[in-house]
Parts: structure tokens; C-alpha cells; sequence
């Protein structure tokens, strides 16, 4: 059984999750005005991929006899002045994320759930991913500049990503 204050807190890092890739969207809907649809891709990605992290904690959560208690989703920002400047709050909003679930293992150590310590290796690592992804193109578009045949090359190896799906029946199976 999941300790109530374990509970709620992984309940807000749903609410996290969601808002994450409603944040995502919002970029995604940012590309598109642009006429940058590998970039609008690379966004809707990641956009799937926030609110598979969001299952995984609700399976998470229900599994160790727990209640997912949704909570109202925050207006995301809807316009931003540059590429780069959606890169750089992608870098920092992932930081900030990586700070969540440090706080969460934290939580989790201090009540002495290992099963929750386990489950949320996996976020570790996948902030380290996460980071690292934002970073490689905010320096991208720093070295790109003004450049938009620099700009042009980078929408179309971001395009090459691969949307996903949403919901996966076993979690574990969908990054
Ligand atoms: Fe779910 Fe991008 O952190």
C-alpha cells in the first residue's frame, strides 16, 4: 500500500507529466506557425512521450493500491520570439523536471519505499536523456544563428523522429 504523502506526490508529478507535454503542444503549435514542421514533429514527439510518462506513474500508483487524483492542468506559454528561444525553455523546463524526481526519491527514501526508489529510477535516467536532447539543440541553434539554411537542415533531422503512440497497454514498452 502506497503511503498517502508518497501518493500525493506522485499524483502532482502526473499532473507534471501533463502539463509537460501540454507545454510540448503549445511548442509544437509554435513550429507550425512557423512553417517548421520538423520541428512541429520533433514537439509532437515529445508531446506523446510527456504523457506516457504520465501513464507510467498512473499505472505505477494504482498498482500499489493507490488513487489517481487528477488536478486542474496549468496554461502552458503560447509564443515565443525564436527557435532558440523554445530550446532554451525546453532545457530549462526539463531541469526543472529532473528536480521533481529528485524530490520524489527523496520523499520515497525518507519513507523507506524501495518499490517507488525502484520505479522511479527509470525517470532518472530518462531526465538524463531529456537534458541532454534539449541542450544538443539549443547549442544547434546557437551555432546556426541567422543561418536559415542551417535552420532549414536542422527542421528536417528533426522531422525524422518518431511521433509514437499514446497509452500503451504495458507502459514499460513505449519511452
Ligand atoms: Fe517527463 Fe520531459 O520529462
Amino acid at each position: 500500500m502506497l503511503d498517502l504523502e508518497m501518493e500525493e506526490a506522485l499524483n502532482e508529478q502526473i499532473n507534471a507529466e501533463i502539463y509537460s507535454g501540454y507545454l510540448y503542444l503549445s511548442m509544437a503549435s509554435e513550429f507550425a506557425s512557423r512553417g517548421l514542421d520538423g520541428f512541429e514533429n520533433w514537439m509532437r514527439g515529445q508531446f506523446v512521450e510527456e504523457l506516457n510518462h504520465a501513464m507510467r506513474l498512473y499505472e505505477y500508483v494504482d498498482s500499489r493500491g493507490g488513487r489517481v487524483k487528477l488536478q486542474e492542468i496549468e496554461r502552458p506559454k503560447g509564443e515565443w520570439g525564436s527557435p532558440l528561444e523554445v530550446f532554451k525553455d525546453v532545457y530549462e523546463h526539463e531541469q526543472k523536471v529532473t528536480e521533481m524526481i529528485a524530490d520524489l526519491v527523496d520523499l520515497a527514501d525518507e519513507k523507506n519505499d524501495l518499490p517507488t526508489i525502484q520505479m522511479l529510477q527509470w525517470f532518472i535516467e530518462e531526465q538524463v536523456e531529456e537534458e541532454e536532447s534539449a541542450e544538443e539543440i539549443v547549442e544547434k541553434l546557437e551555432m546556426i544563428g541567422e543561418d536559415y539554411s542551417g535552420l532549414m537542415m536542422l527542421d528536417k533531422e528533426l522531422g525524422q523522429r518518431p511521433v509514437g503512440s499514446i497509452f500503451p497497454i504495458k507502459p514499460q514498452e513505449n519511452e
